[in-house]
């Protein structure tokens, strides 16, 4: 495959790795970049064991161990400077990513392209973090991104139709479908999802039933493939938290109030699959 143009992600999680995998699979040369090196470390094996099991299934058509070559991770935003177009990934929390764009405005041209795969905040908000928000738009991938097909994009106010079309036309060659939404909070998948998984936990706070058996209403009952415990397990509880806390501020107060058991989970540090433990517990 004839090597792209280098792509950085800023945020090396579950999803800053995943959507790195996606780019380098489609031929990009991605930097990853995170704070630490032990982020790095997992980022590496996880993207290693998702591209192992997507070539032993003969998912994907080139050797694992050639696209992961295209991945490379960097601490120091300066080492970005080659890149195009960048994704920001961070944690949801507003101040984050802000402090990232500002120091990512060091390093953009005018023809740099930067999305953020923010699960709720305004993209025009975000935007105005960067030198260019004509260039700028929310891209929004699902979890797990090298699985999950769809993809959400958002512009800002300022958002250009070049933009625009330049990032479908990105989602397509990725292989995603994309949809558009506005620029509304949660945008589609998150204003219906994140309710119903608020509403869940709320069930199990009230002892309406086990978290087993209020998947299992979900799975079994409504043909979802996961559970909506399980799947705030997979999302993250701190990241279900602050999408709820975006929505309900500007949304409206009561409809969109997190249940006081997810405040306590994600306290006490057990925020799902990525700690180990949330409403169930991961080896
Ligand atoms: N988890 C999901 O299901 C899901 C789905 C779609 C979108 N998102 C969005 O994707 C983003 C990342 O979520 P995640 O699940 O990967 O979270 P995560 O907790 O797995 O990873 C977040 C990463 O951000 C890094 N980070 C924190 N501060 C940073 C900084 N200043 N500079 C660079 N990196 C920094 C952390 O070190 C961590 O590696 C969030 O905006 C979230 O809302 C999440």
């Amino acid at each position: 495959m004839r090597e792209k143009a280098a792509v950085a992600v800023l945020g090396a999680g579950q999803m800053g790795s995943g959507i790195g995998q996606v780019f380098a699979t489609a031929g990009y040369r991605v930097k990853i970049y995170d704070l630490a090196e032990q982020i790095f470390e997992k980022s590496r094996n996880r993207i290693h064991a998702s591209l192992e099991k997507l070539e032993s299934k003969g998912v994907i058509c080139e050797k694992a161990a050639r696209i992961e070559e295209r991945v490379s991770y960097h601490a120091k935003i300066d080492e970005l400077r080659d890149c195009n177009i960048f994704v920001e990934s961070a944690f949801e929390d507003f101040s984050i990513k802000t402090s990232i764009f500002c120091a990512l405005s060091n390093i953009l041209t005018e023809s740099s392209y930067v999305a953020t795969n923010t699960s709720s905040y305004s993209i025009t908000a975000l935007a105005s973090f960067v030198p260019w928000p004509e260039k700028f738009i929310g891209f929004h991938f699902m979890n797990p991104p090298p699985i999950i097909e769809l993809l959400e994009i958002i512009r800002g106010s300022l958002t250009g139709d070049e933009t625009f079309d330049f990032f479908w036309q990105l989602a397509k060659e990725l292989k995603k479908t994309p949809i558009v939404s506005k620029n509304s909070p949660g945008f589609v998948l998150n204003r219906i999802l994140i309710p119903m998984i608020n509403e869940a936990i709320y069930a199990l706070q009230e002892d309406v039933s086990s978290a087993e058996h209020i998947d299992a209403a979900l799975t079994i009952g409504a043909h979802h493939p996961l559970g909506p415990l399980a799947l705030a397990d997979l999302i993250g509880l701190d990241t279900v938290l602050a999408i709820l806390k975006t929505l309900q501020k500007n949304l409206g107060e009561g409809k969109y109030a997190p249940c006081p058991l997810l405040e306590n989970y994600v306290a006490r540090g057990l925020l799902g699959k990525k700690t180990k433990r949330g409403f169930y517990e991961y080896q």
